[in-house]
């Protein structure tokens, strides 16, 4: 468990069922990114560590497999009891670490707890399916077909910093309901809101060397865990460029990966305006869009494009700025390389004459809100993830042209459509290439049960709970040759 050392806590790692120190020696210092202060110190784990770590899953994992889907399911719904126990806390550790909103976080909290029961719920309701024989064509076969689904053995769960508590609840809870062993992986920047995550699946009784936390850089123990013969499966969650990474030193095993996006927000000659700016306004800027499914760039109808940058110019200057801790909607980026990159795409548009409506404004990492019109092709901030507070505003002449610039972006994860005319909407929406288009509303993964997904270098595989619960297990099947 973690031990405090002077007035900073160095956290334990959680490996082979033991919370520990590890043997390198080494730990992490953990910044706050608003706090500007080392928050926190966590173990970077050995090579040897995660060998321990994958053995003690595969021995535990046989017997956890043995157990019912409902034996098992007691201890997801003791987890998730753990976890809204101590909401605040956990909650409080989230916003130190990543920066995000108390209440945001306690939404995470408690949204991750409600993942949890959900998954136990679902896994107990996939009953498998029989087949006949002389189902098919050629004669009756006296076969008697079983289909049921069975473990893949350990899983490897590897999260983002942004939801450092529900994106690995969300490969966690599959995996394990799955029947598997668990290797957690956090972001070093969330690191610490995953160790009390564990202790309180720790707390819930799980039993010992099932699961694994091995903290530690990614660009140090991320590809011999990815490379690591025990891995039978890997659930990433993070940036494109490591996805594409990760995908090719992993071999011969399951993947499922959740990368990053450029959301387009497409609004209509006759969209409902009200909505259209609600919605735009919450994709966009909420956590400093720091979030994969934000909107991250908005193709406007010519015909209305001056009515709507009007009034998103009115919204984004009444966005809160400033602390999480005052549940600002603007607070400082995860670090100060995060802001000097989305500087970065702001300086390029206005090089590139872009119109600055408001914002461009910094205070070290925290990036002032910023809306930039008539944004064009050659503008980075058009095709480029900033992952920061900064729309910019792309007209359109047509649906048509829309659809285009849409689906120009190497990017397809979500898409939202703003318009009255519902038949119009769906045509549109049928164009995108993204894995989920929203109509009438902003981008979201939410709620949990719902299919997510990315295509093109947004991702690779399904997650959401019943995709994750067959993504994290594999058919068996069982033939009965009657006489
Ligand atoms: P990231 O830099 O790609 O890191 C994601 C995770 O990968 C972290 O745990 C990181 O560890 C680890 N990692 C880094 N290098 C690795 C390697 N060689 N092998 C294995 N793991 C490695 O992403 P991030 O900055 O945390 O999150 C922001 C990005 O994630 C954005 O692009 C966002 O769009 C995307 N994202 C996508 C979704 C989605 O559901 N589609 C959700 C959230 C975020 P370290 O922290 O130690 O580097
Ligand atoms: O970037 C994290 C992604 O999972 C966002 O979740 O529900 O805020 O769209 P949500």
């Amino acid at each position: 468990m973690a031990s405090n050392v002077s007035e900073l806590t160095t956290y334990d790692a959680y490996l082979a069922g033991e919370w520990k120190k590890s043997s390198s020696g080494e730990t992490i210092a953990i910044q706050s990114p608003y706090l500007h202060d080392t928050i926190g110190r966590v173990q970077a784990v050995t090579q040897d560590e995660v060998d321990q770590a994958i053995k003690a899953a595969h021995k535990a994992q046989k017997e956890w497999a043995s157990l019912s889907l409902s034996e098992r399911g007691v201890f997801l719904n003791r987890w998730a009891d753990e976890l809204v126990k101590n909401e605040q806390d956990i909650a409080r550790s989230v916003m130190k670490e990543v920066g995000k909103g108390f209440k945001d976080s306690r939404k995470e909290v408690v949204r991750t707890a409600d993942l949890i029961r959900y998954t136990v719920q679902e896994a107990l309701h996939m009953h498998g399916e029989s087949l006949r024989g002389d189902g098919f064509p050629g004669g009756p076969q006296k076969k008697l077909g079983i289909v049921e689904r069975v473990p893949l053995g350990v899983v490897l769960a590897i999260s983002p910093f942004n939801y450092p508590i529900n994106l690995a609840a969300s490969k966690i809870a599959p995996a394990l309901m799955a029947g598997n062993g668990v290797i957690f992986k956090p972001a070093t920047q969330g690191s610490i809101s995953g160790i009390k995550m564990i202790e309180a699946l720790d707390r819930a009784g799980l039993p010992k060397g099932l699961l694994s936390l091995t903290t530690g850089r990614g660009s140090v123990i991320g590809d011999y865990l990815v490379e690591h013969k025990g891995i039978d499966m890997i659930s990433f969650t993070g940036g494109s460029k490591t996805g594409r990474h990760l995908s090719k030193q992993s071999v011969m095993i399951p993947l499922v990966l959740e990368l990053g996006g450029k959301d387009p927000a497409i609004v209509c000659d006759d969209a409902d305006m009200d909505v259209a700016v609600k919605s735009i306004m919450n994709g966009a800027f909420s956590y400093s869009g720091q979030r994969c499914t934000a909107i991250k760039r908005v193709l406007v109808n010519e015909k209305v494009a001056d009515e709507l940058v009007n009034r998103l110019k009115a919204e984004v200057e009444k966005l809160t700025i400033g602390s999480p801790e005052d549940d600002s909607t603007i607070v400082p980026l995860i670090s100060d390389k995060s802001a000097d990159f989305v500087q970065s795409l702001i300086d390029d548009a206005l090089t590139k004459k872009a119109t600055l409506v408001t914002g461009n404004k910094r205070e070290r990492n925290l990036i002032y809100p910023t809306l930039l019109d008539h944004v064009t092709e050659d503008m980075d901030v058009a095709w480029i993830e900033p992952f920061g507070p900064v729309l910019p505003i792309i007209r359109v002449s047509s649906d048509e042209q829309a659809v285009e610039m849409a689906n120009k972006s190497e990017y397809g994860l979500q898409a939202s459509v703003f318009s009255q005319d519902i038949d119009r909407a769906l045509e549109v929406a049928k164009e995108v290439e993204a894995g989920t288009v929203q109509i009438n509303g902003r981008t979201e993964r939410g709620p949990d049960h719902f299919p997510f997904l990315g295509v093109k270098a947004s991702g690779m595989g399904v997650q959401g709970i019943h995709n994750s619960l067959v993504s994290m297990s594999r058919q068996r099947v069982t033939v009965m040759n009657l006489k």
